[in-house]
């Protein structure tokens, strides 16, 4: 069967009733950073994403705007879900769609194994159904309704109240794997990360599971089901099986045995259909389950999940448009401890831009870069004798590259990114304390100084090759500056240290140039708001000395209010200071 051999990531698909906003991209981001990481280091990899585009939602979407479902979803992935790609440079090898033949044939195909299997049969179904989160309710998923909703039940995901349907539908035997999935749990404790969204799904099986009802008949939008054209498949039987139909399954055999099983990157509010129905649906097709579902947290607005039908997304080029898709890789990777919630706020990222990106690591770059133009005409000097400090910054060098990796490997990316972060505080600390521009000014002590900027240009090599799968076009900047030989992208990751360069430097702009924040947006002239951190010390100056490690994720931050996160400041990136 498969050999599992491959690093074969995937992105839930996305619904395509509506544009993205932050949190669909952060899904994006994350799966994206582990799947550069493992090509970069040379493992197999298979990055899959795509779009949701069967069922009630999208058809009622489609509807109220006078167009066919179908026309609905061409137009929403050509002017929004592609392009949301570019936005945050993502580097998926393979986008689906469910209404690609490849994956309606297939889905056809898997259903009519189930069936001959005897594990379908015909049942009436009648129960409380949520369009938004496109699933029957159980009573305990409802709360209150509130505002216009008072004294209705509403789903607790999307505040609208729920439809009571009953029909006649065609039912998965899903219970006869309660046990089953419970010996896998058990089997398999990092089947599903992390422990919160494990414990929680566990003691939902625990319970017993109940059949699934599988096809819908009251609308035609949807995958036929193959016995019986009179029913659509429902849309979460049709959408969980991009995975497999993407990777070759019932027409690649060579490929699909390759690729398969995944890694599933989604919400911890899907989580539940991702560990519990799929990998039934899998099992009965006598398919292996996935290696992992990793169940991250939400981006919270005033304390909720952000969402667009409660008017809180925020579109992601809002931030891109000035912060850049690096910075806002950066931010979300880091901000938030990847399993956890996360508030956004504008002040956050504008901080953190500018005392982690613009002063840590840009400035880093460009002061070490500038020294060695100035000092050596941009040769890279040999190194003389080693001292302690020297040292110190190799061994952080290697052992930063080994803790980012055993990070990434427990997809805890917000960890990777701390130990990288070491490396970062620690060639700042050590420039502050060499002092090269006052060795520079000492003939006797040309030496040390040579050894001082090898040493600086060698770690910053490190950091570029590490910090390539999160922020890709700083890194590719600061790899072309250090005269790196070939592509970054082809540099061996875990062992970075071990980079090579063709012995020059090369004159570099700043990596993250500062943003200025205007108060109140509409005035003509522009200045920076009050709280905003110090601009970056011109290159070749000493560093501000305070350390630049990103904090941990303040999961538990205050609430802010709705309309501070959502409105972005009037910003704007003003011309890099001169160096
Ligand atoms: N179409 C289904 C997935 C099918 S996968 C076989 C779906 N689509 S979705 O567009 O509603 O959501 C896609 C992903 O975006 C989910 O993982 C969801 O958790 C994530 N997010 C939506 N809002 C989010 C936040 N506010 N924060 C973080 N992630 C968010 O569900």
């Amino acid at each position: 069967m498969s050999d599992g051999s491959s690093f074969y990531i995937t992105t839930p698909i996305f619904y395509v009733n509506d544009v993205p906003h932050i949190g669909h991209a952060y899904t994006e981001v994350a799966a994206d950073v582990l799947a550069r990481w493992h090509r970069q280091a040379g493992d197999p990899t298979w990055f899959l994403t795509g779009t949701d585009e069967h069922g009630q939602k999208i058809l009622r979407t489609a509807t109220a705007n006078g167009v066919s479902p179908k026309e609905w979803a061409d137009r929403l992935v050509e002017t929004a879900w592609q392009p949301l790609l570019k936005t945050i440079n993502i580097s998926n090898d393979d986008f689906i769609r469910t209404t690609d033949e490849r994956h309606e044939v297939n889905v056809q195909l898997f259903l009519q194994r189930l069936f001959d299997a005897g594990y379908i049969y015909t049942g009436e179904y009648e129960g409380f159904y949520c369009v938004g989160c496109e699933e029957y309710k159980q009573p305990s998923d409802l709360v209150d309704g509130t505002g216009q909703y008072e004294g209705q039940q509403v789903c607790a995901i999307h505040s609208k109240p729920v439809e009571l349907l009953q029909e006649r539908n065609y039912f998965f035997r899903m219970s006869d794997f309660t046990q089953p999935l419970l010996d896998l749990y058990e089997a398999n404790p990092t089947f599903i990360q992390p422990e919160s969204v494990r414990n929680e799904i566990v003691s939902f099986v625990k319970q017993g599971l109940t059949d699934l009802s599988i096809s819908r008949q009251t609308f035609d939008w949807g995958i036929k089901v193959p016995w019986d054209d009179t029913h659509v498949v429902y849309v979460w039987f049709d959408a969980l099986l991009n995975y497999i139909t993407a990777a070759g399954y019932g027409y690649d055999d060579e490929k699909f045995e390759k690729l398969w099983p995944a890694t599933h990157i989604v919400g911890k509010d899907i989580a539940r259909f991702h560990a519990v129905i799929w990998p039934a649906m899998l099992m009965a097709a006598g398919l292996d389950v996935p290696k992992q579902v990793f169940g991250h947290g939400w981006l919270l607005v005033g304390g909720e999940k952000m969402s667009k039908s409660k008017l809180t997304g925020i579109a992601p080029n809002q931030i891109t448009d000035t912060f850049g898709s690096d910075a806002f890789r950066y931010y979300f990777m880091s901000a938030i401890n990847f399993g956890q919630d996360g508030s956004f706020s504008w002040e956050d990222l504008s901080a953190r831009y500018q005392a982690e990106l613009a002063n840590g690591f840009g400035n880093l770059a460009s002061r070490v870069i500038a020294m060695v133009n100035r000092y050596f005409d941009g040769e890279i000097p040999d190194p003389g004798i080693s001292e302690g400090a020297d040292e110190r910054v190799r061994t952080v060098e290697r052992r930063v590259v080994d803790d980012a990796d055993e990070a990434i490997s427990r997809l805890a990316i917000h960890e990777a990114l701390s130990s990288i972060w070491e490396l970062v505080d620690e060639l700042n600390g050590y420039i502050t304390a060499q002092e090269p521009w006052a060795l520079a000014k000492k003939p006797e002590l040309q030496d040390r100084l040579k050894t001082v900027l090898f040493t600086a240009i060698r770690g910053l090599g490190t950091l570029a090759v590490l910090l390539s799968p999160v922020v890709p076009d700083a890194a590719a900047k600061l790899w072309t500056a250090l005269g790196g030989v070939g592509d970054i992208t082809d540099v061996a990751l875990r062992t970075a240290y071990h980079w090579e360069t063709d012995g020059k430097v090369w004159p570099l702009e700043p990596l993250f140039p500062r943003i200025e924040t205007i108060e109140g947006g509409d005035g003509p002239g522009s200045q920076s708001a009050p709280d905003a951190p110090a601009p970056a010390p011109a290159p070749g100056t000493p560093a501000a000395s305070a350390p630049s490690t990103p904090a941990a994720a303040d999961s538990n931050r205050g609430p802010e209010s709705r309309d501070a996160a959502t409105k972005a400041p009037a910003v704007h990136a003003v011309a890099p200071d001169a160096s």
